[in-house]
C-alpha cells in the first residue's frame, strides 16, 4: 500500500530553509526585519491596508476582540460552525458569545439570523469564511453600518479568495488570517491582523507586545494587560517565501478540488462543498463533506476504514454552541439544526499542495468503497 496520505502538509522549498538557516545565524531571530518585511508584503497583498503579524489567528482574534473594546456585558454574534478560536476569544474578554446557524453547504453565517439576533448589547460580529464560499460583505456590512457594529472577519482559511474581484483583507473593517501548517501559506505559526489605519495598527503593535507604551523619557509604562503575540523573524521569513508561492499554492489546491469533483462517488448521499466555477476568484483550503444520515458504520468508523487504507482526515468543526464553553451560556442540542448535522456528520478529506491528482482518486476510491449504496 502506498505510504499514508496526510490530512496537511506544508511545502518548504529548500531556498526557504537556506533563508531560515540565514536568520538564525544572522544573531536576530525574534520580531525584526523579516516581520517588517513579511507585513509591507501582506499589506501589498491586501491592496495597501495595514497588516500586523502575530504568532496566530487566535492571537490576532483576542488583539481584534481588544481594539474594538469588548468585554464584559457585550455580546458578540457569530456562527456555531466555526474553531474554537472564535468562542474562546470572546469568552476571554468577559463578552457572550451569541451563536447563529450556518448554510448546510457553504457552512457561512446565516445572515438573517444574525439579523434577528442584534440587540442592545450586541457589539460586534464574527463571520467565519469558508473556502470555496465567502460569506457575502456586502450584506454583512450594510448590516454592520446600520447597527453601528464592529465586523471581525475569521479569514483564517481564505487567504487568497476574492469577492467582486478583490481579495479577502483589502475591504471591510478588521481580518484575520491564519498561518498555521494546515492553512494556505504557513509560517509554522503565526497569523495576520489586517487593519483599518496606522493609529489601529500602531495599537495592535502595544497590544501583541505585553501593553507596553514608551514614554518619551525613556521609560516603559502599561496601561492594559497586553499579550506576548509577536511573531519571531525566523516565521517571518518562511512566511514571506510562502506569500510569494500563494499563487501556485492556490492553483495547485484547486486543480485537485475539480479533480474531487470529477471521481468523488457523487450519487451516495454526501453533501459537497460548493462546485468551484470558473473565475469564481475562491481558495480552497479544505474538502468537507457530509456524510449521509442513514449509514450503518458511524463517522468514527468510516474514519478509521479511510485511515487503515492510508488516508488521514479531520473534523471541521465540532459545534462550538454545544461544547462545554458554549454550553455555558445555555445552548443546547436541537438551537442550531445546520451546525448540529455538520458537526455530527462533517469529515475532512485531504487537500493540500504537497499533493497529487492521483492521492484525490485514491482517497475517492476509499470512499467509493465505504459509502453506502455501492
Ligand atoms: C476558522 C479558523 N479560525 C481560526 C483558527 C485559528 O488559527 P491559529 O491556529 O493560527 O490560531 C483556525 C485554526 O484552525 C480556524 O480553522
Amino acid at each position: 500500500m502506498a505510504g499514508m496520505l496526510k490530512f496537511a502538509s506544508p511545502l518548504i522549498d529548500e531556498a526557504t530553509i537556506a533563508g531560515v538557516a540565514e536568520v538564525l545565524r544572522s544573531g536576530h531571530i525574534t520580531s525584526g526585519v523579516w516581520v517588517e518585511r513579511f507585513e509591507a508584503a501582506l499589506s501589498e497583498f491586501v491592496e495597501g491596508r495595514p497588516v500586523r503579524a502575530l504568532t496566530s489567528a487566535t492571537a490576532a482574534m483576542e488583539v481584534a476582540l481588544q481594539l474594538c473594546d469588548i468585554g464584559r456585558g457585550d455580546e458578540v454574534i457569530t456562527c456555531a460552525q466555526s474553531f474554537f478560536t472564535v468562542v474562546n476569544m470572546i469568552v476571554k474578554q468577559g463578552a457572550t458569545p451569541v451563536f447563529v446557524d450556518g448554510d448546510l453547504v457553504t457552512r457561512n453565517i446565516d445572515l438573517a439570523a444574525v439579523a434577528a439576533r442584534i440587540g442592545p448589547r450586541t457589539r460586534a460580529i464574527i463571520p467565519t469564511h469558508w473556502p470555496g464560499s465567502l460569506v457575502d460583505m456586502d450584506a454583512l456590512h450594510a448590516l454592520a453600518r446600520r447597527h453601528r457594529l464592529r465586523v471581525i472577519e475569521d479569514a483564517a482559511l481564505v487567504i487568497g479568495s476574492h469577492f467582486h474581484g478583490r481579495p479577502v483583507g483589502a475591504f471591510g473593517d478588521l481580518v484575520t488570517f491564519s498561518f498555521h501548517p494546515n492553512k494556505n501559506i504557513t509560517s509554522i505559526e503565526g497569523g495576520a491582523l489586517v487593519c483599518n489605519d496606522e493609529a489601529e495598527a500602531r495599537r495592535v503593535e502595544v497590544l501583541r507586545f505585553h501593553g507596553i507604551e514608551r514614554l518619551p523619557d525613556g521609560t516603559r509604562d502599561v496601561a492594559f494587560p497586553g499579550g506576548k503575540f509577536n511573531l519571531p523573524d525566523v516565521n517571518a521569513r518562511v512566511g514571506i517565501a510562502q506569500l510569494a508561492s500563494l499563487p501556485q499554492f492556490l492553483a495547485h489546491r484547486r486543480a485537485l478540488v475539480l479533480r474531487y469533483f470529477e471521481r468523488f462517488p457523487a450519487d451516495r448521499g454526501c453533501v459537497l462543498p460548493p462546485r468551484p466555477a470558473d473565475g469564481d476568484g475562491q481558495s480552497w483550503n479544505m474538502f468537507c463533506i457530509l456524510l449521509p444520515d442513514a449509514m450503518a458504520r458511524s463517522r468514527k468508523e468510516f474514519r478509521d476504514a479511510l485511515a487503515a487504507r492510508g488516508v488521514a482526515t479531520g473534523i471541521s468543526y465540532e459545534a462550538l454552541h454545544l461544547s462545554t464553553i458554549g454550553r455555558r451560556f445555555g445552548y443546547q442540542r436541537g438551537d442550531l439544526p445546520n451546525t448540529e448535522r455538520i458537526a455530527a456528520r462533517t469529515v475532512s478529506l485531504p487537500l493540500h499542495a504537497a499533493m497529487d491528482a492521483d492521492d484525490v482518486d485514491r482517497v475517492c476510491a476509499a470512499c467509493d468503497d465505504l459509502l453506502p449504496g455501492r
